[in-house]
């Protein structure tokens, strides 16, 4: 027995050295830990149990069957992230760069199945130069099982992708089909293409950093959520997207301890400017309302007119979206009409309630946005608030114009509970168009124009720029005192806690993608 013991220990060992000792230095010089560290920093104490340690490559081309590292340059397994059950992959740069080999690729479609068919959240941590070249074929396959379990998963279990290194090829498209993406500066990039191919294609010269780094990605094509500064913080970034979340479709985000104090927010009732166009930072409305410190914002450097994240309302959590009247007026366009929906569907499909905080001038004009899609695009937020069904309350903290306040979350597609502060404006448009439209005439006939106008205006106005005509027709459910928001929330959270909607039997919607 002793032998035995030492045969399979000698094998143990050789898989915690992954690629060896030198290429483990390079990755350290790189600034990168290990796929072993990571977990290490990731997974519970003690919690997390390996599988398919010694699984082994079985390509023979190019001299292969002589250079083989157990284990085929993938972490597998599973164990707890703050005591609860998790699936992890963790790629190995120092084994063929992390490269996707079929093997790789079966051990990463192990775990999920076994995430499917349990009920808990993938983590992929991703550090792979790509499809296994030495392989052809065989790996690309590979890929394309992860593809289809990634969609197979979508909506039945969180899926979370950290990229930590070089991600390329059709190889980002595994991430893209997963809920979030979290990228680090300066060590890890996503492209379709490199800068050599986009040279010789474009013309451009364009770094790896310009063209795939975590800022691009979080600034510019919205691709990651998260752009983090180092690995550690990936890690704990990670851990606190997960406390948001349940295990499943079929469950509920945990609940912290709450004990109910005084929830009137006083300092509410003066946030707000006095003239409506002046812009205000909704986050700092936000901070007032939800717990402290709660507020965990999803991308938050991309289409900033509109803010989106998780937080926790007296313990619960809940999603929040909200126009960002301090960025471009709070206005909706293509990038936060898609941003916004694809948070609000990630919401719906795992149970989080949903939080709206309206302040919006309509959709952005121009020949930009309508020969973008904005009209595709823009629907897709629609689609995604009609079509969810978790508890969805709305706060008109000033403007709701146009089609934007259907869009918004309003009582017509689906909104349980609308409330509107004093300073609510809900109307078709602003009054200065509205007037100038409706009042044509008056104005054009008048002695002083300006001064008709004005008093048009003024009468639009006073007629429709206040949440009271809503009011009357039920579309709002009560107009409250600002300082009255955060207690207002918590009772008709708690009103909706068990709230049932079943939507038509479909095989499955189509949304204008
Ligand atoms: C096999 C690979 C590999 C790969 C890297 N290595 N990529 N082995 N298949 N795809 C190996 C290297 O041979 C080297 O082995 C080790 O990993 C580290 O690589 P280096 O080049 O020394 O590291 P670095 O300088 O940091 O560069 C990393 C890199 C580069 C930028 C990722 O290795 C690279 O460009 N690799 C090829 C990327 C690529 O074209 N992949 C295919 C993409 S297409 P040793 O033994 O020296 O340590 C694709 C299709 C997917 O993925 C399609 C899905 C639908």
């Amino acid at each position: 027995m002793n032998k035995k013991l030492g045969l399979l220990r000698e094998k143990r060992e050789k898989a915690f050295e992954g690629g060896g000792a030198v290429r483990i230095e390079s990755q350290h010089k790189k600034g990168k830990l290990t796929a072993r560290e990571r977990l290490h920093f990731l997974m519970d104490d003690g919690s997390f149990q390996e599988i398919g340690m010694l699984v082994a490559h079985r390509s023979t081309d190019f001299g292969m069957e002589k250079e083989k590292y157990p284990g085929d340059g993938v972490i597998t397994g599973y164990g707890t992230i703050n005591g609860r059950l998790t699936y992890v992959f963790s790629q190995d740069f120092t084994v063929f760069g992390g490269s996707l080999s079929e093997t790789h690729a079966e051990k990463i479609c192990k775990i999920m199945d076994l995430a499917i068919k349990n009920g808990a959240p993938v983590i992929g941590l991703n550090d792979s130069g790509g499809a296994r070249i030495q392989e052809g074929v065989v790996s690309l396959g590979g890929y394309a099982d992860i593809f289809y379990r990634n969609t197979m998963a979508s909506g039945v279990v969180p899926q979370i992708s950290a990229i930590m290194g070089p991600c390329a090829g059709g190889a980002v498209y595994s991430p893209a089909i997963t809920d979030f993406i979290l990228m680090v500066e300066n060590t890890s990039y996503m492209f379709v293409t490199g800068p050599n191919v986009v040279k010789t294609v474009t013309h451009e010269v364009v770094t790896s950093e310009e063209l795939g780094g975590a800022t691009t990605h979080a600034t510019k094509s919205g691709v990651t959520h998260f752009a983090c500064a180092n690995e550690i913080a990936a890690i704990q970034n990670i851990k606190d997207l997960l406390s948001y979340m349940p295990q499943n479709c079929e469950g509920r985000a945990p609940v912290l301890p709450y004990e109910t104090q005084n929830e009137l927010r006083p300092e509410l009732n003066t946030l707000l400017p006095d003239i409506a166009s002046t812009p205000y930072d909704i986050r700092e409305i936000m901070d007032h309302v939800i717990d402290a410190g709660s507020f965990l914002e999803v991308h938050k450097d991309f289409a900033e007119n509109i803010v989106v994240g998780f937080a926790r309302l007296a313990g619960r959590s809940i999603g929040i979206v909200a126009n960002q009247p301090a960025f471009l007026a709070g206005v909706l366009d293509i990038h936060s009409s898609t941003k916004a929906a694809r948070f609000v569907r990630f919401c719906d499909s795992f149970n989080i309630p949903l939080l709206v905080f309206e302040d919006v001038p309509g959709f952005l004009p121009g020949t930009d946005q309508e020969w973008n899609a904005i009209i595709t695009n823009g629907a897709k937020l629609l689609y995604a608030f009609c079509e969810a069904t978790v508890p969805r309350i709305t706060v008109i903290t000033r403007k709701a114009y146009g089609g934007a306040y259907d869009v918004m979350n309003s009582k017509h597609i689906g909104a349980d509970m609308n409330f509107a502060w004093p300073s609510a404006e809900i109307a078709v448009m602003g009054a200065k168009g509205a007037a100038e439209i409706i009042f044509k005439r008056e104005i054009s006939t008048a002695e002083d124009k300006e001064a008709k106008w004005k008093e048009m205006e003024q009468l639009y106005s006073e007629t429709f720029a206040n949440p009271y005509r809503a009011a009357e027709r039920g579309f709002i459910d009560e107009v409250i005192e600002p300082a009255e928001t955060r207690i207002k929330l918590i009772h008709a959270f708690k009103m909706l806690e068990n709230k049932v909607v079943n939507n038509p039997r479909k095989k499955h919607g189509n949304i204008p993608l």
